[in-house]
């Protein structure tokens, strides 16, 4: 008797555990590699069991990644959207299969009533932030260079919408973007694209945008290379705040950056326990991001987990 209750209670424990599908855009930054490792970690901390798919910036793998999650009737499902649209059909499938889907870090745009929840940063702002950075402390510099996220993702049309958008209403003071490339939020394409703008825009550029850190660094290196120095020939700013950025802001490389903080694992995996025990979540949830510049880098840099 004591054997059969003994089993009864490990098969109602087992049947307890959440089993969660989650769809990970891929590995191309060390901000990424940062946010997968905080929802693993959170994910093994309340016992559930994440079957985690590295989509290698293809949205074909992402799509498959739902499609086996929704077959195998998972508990709930993480996405963190490589682009803004393309989903309303896949997401109408996991809601018909009763399955809530967490939109994390990037945003869609699809009817809200396909997914239960959004967190992440506001990639807006962020923007913003970097742009009004450059306006306070650009002294005589003012043309400026924008190298750009993956092409369609929330990430890279905010933070390109808003540095435009706030950049345009300073075009009487000279502010000017002169040229844009896309590098798809990746450090090689940084340095590779920045050199390509180093020797068609040559002495012209002044300032550099670029949507996230790792493109920044590769930009960095490239302006290294043709004996400029960059954080004083040429201002860079960027978004992340990635430890190694940090570090370049603390040693004058790199003017700036806005944090885009990944390590929200524990309030995505509190989102999928709420949803799968009946609970209500917010329908938006947005992190606190700061700047970080000379002023700040060097008192942040120990305390950086990223
Ligand atoms: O979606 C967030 C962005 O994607 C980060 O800024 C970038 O580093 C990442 O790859």
């Amino acid at each position: 008797l004591l054997v059969a209750a003994f089993a009864l209670l490990a098969c109602t424990v087992s049947q307890a555990k959440l089993t969660v599908g989650f769809a990970q855009t891929g590995s191309e930054s060390v901000w990424r590699a940062a946010n997968s490792e905080s929802i693993k970690s959170e994910a093994e901390k309340q016992g559930i069991d994440l079957r985690f798919v590295d989509a290698q910036s293809n949205v074909d793998n992402q799509m498959k990644a739902l499609r086996s999650f929704i077959a195998d009737q998972v508990d709930a499902i993480v996405l963190a959207p490589l682009v803004v649209s393309g989903w309303e059909a896949v997401l109408q499938d996991a809601k018909a299969a009763g399955i809530p889907v967490i939109i994390m870090d990037r945003k869609i745009v699809a009817d809200p009533s396909l997914y239960a929840t959004f967190i992440g940063s506001d990639f807006f702002k962020e923007g913003q932030m970097a742009a009004e950075w450059i306006l306070a402390h650009a002294d005589q510099k003012r043309k400026i260079v924008e190298l750009q996220g993956e092409p369609g993702s929330s990430a890279a049309n905010e933070r390109q919408r808003a540095f435009a958008s706030t950049m345009a209403t300073h075009t009487s003071d000279g502010f000017r973007i002169v040229a844009r490339k896309v590098a798809n939020f990746r450090r090689d394409q940084g340095r590779q694209a920045m050199a390509e703008l180093l020797t068609t825009h040559g002495s012209d550029i002044e300032i550099v945008f670029a949507h996230n850190d790792d493109m920044a660094l590769g930009a960095i290196e490239a302006i290294e290379a043709v004996g400029r120095s960059p954080g004083r020939d040429i201002m860079v700013v960027s978004i992340d705040a990635i430890k190694t950025a940090v570090e370049a802001v603390a040693s004058g490389k790199l003017n700036c950056t806005v944090e885009c903080n990944p390590l929200f694992g524990p309030k995505v995996i509190e989102a999928v326990v709420r949803l799968t025990s009946g609970g209500t979540v917010m329908k938006e949830t947005f992190n606190k991001d700061i700047v970080i510049d000379a002023s700040n880098a060097a008192q942040l840099l120990p305390s950086r987990q990223y």
